[in-house]
């Protein structure tokens, strides 16, 4: 009997589906939830890379992580993940490989949420301060 049989009331949560180019194998999907769990410096460590590995795992067809900041205007919280210069790629790589291989097909699938302070934040017409897009 398969997953779909015997859900009969959700006969697609199981079934792969497809986001553009993106094949995900299933409707199961970790949304993109702040957990502070990067390290101090930004640094996406152990804490954080273990915990969605888990929801990997567990069986999630698509993770979204928690919003990462791609420049320091977008550091909003103390122990949140940052994407912000090539230092970060190593870890970031890491939470990757992790969610990757505790699943058992190669379409899963993680994406990342991107945060930056808008130029137009309170904050930034506050300090008067502009950034250029990230890149
Ligand atoms: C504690 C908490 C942290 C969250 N963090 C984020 C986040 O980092 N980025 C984001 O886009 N949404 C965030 N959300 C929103 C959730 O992703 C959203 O609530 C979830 O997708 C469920 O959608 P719903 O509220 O429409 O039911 C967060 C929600 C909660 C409760």
């Amino acid at each position: 009997m398969t997953q779909n049989e015997c859900n009969p009331h959700f006969p697609k949560l199981f079934s792969p589906m497809r986001i553009g180019k993106l094949e995900v194998k299933n409707r199961f999907v970790v949304p993109a939830v702040t957990t502070n769990f990067a390290e101090p410096n930004g640094d996406v460590g152990d804490r954080l890379i273990n915990y969605l590995a888990a929801r990997a795992q567990g069986g999630f067809g698509l993770i979204v992580t928690e919003n990462l900041g791609v420049h320091e205007s977008g550091r909003v919280m103390p122990r949140m993940g940052m994407a912000d210069t090539d230092e970060r790629i190593p870890h970031l790589a890491r939470l990757a490989q992790a969610v990757k291989s505790t699943v058992r097909f190669s379409w899963d699938r993680s994406v990342t949420q991107a945060v930056r302070r808008a130029a137009r934040s309170r904050a930034n017409r506050c300090s008067r301060r502009r950034h250029s897009p990230a890149r």
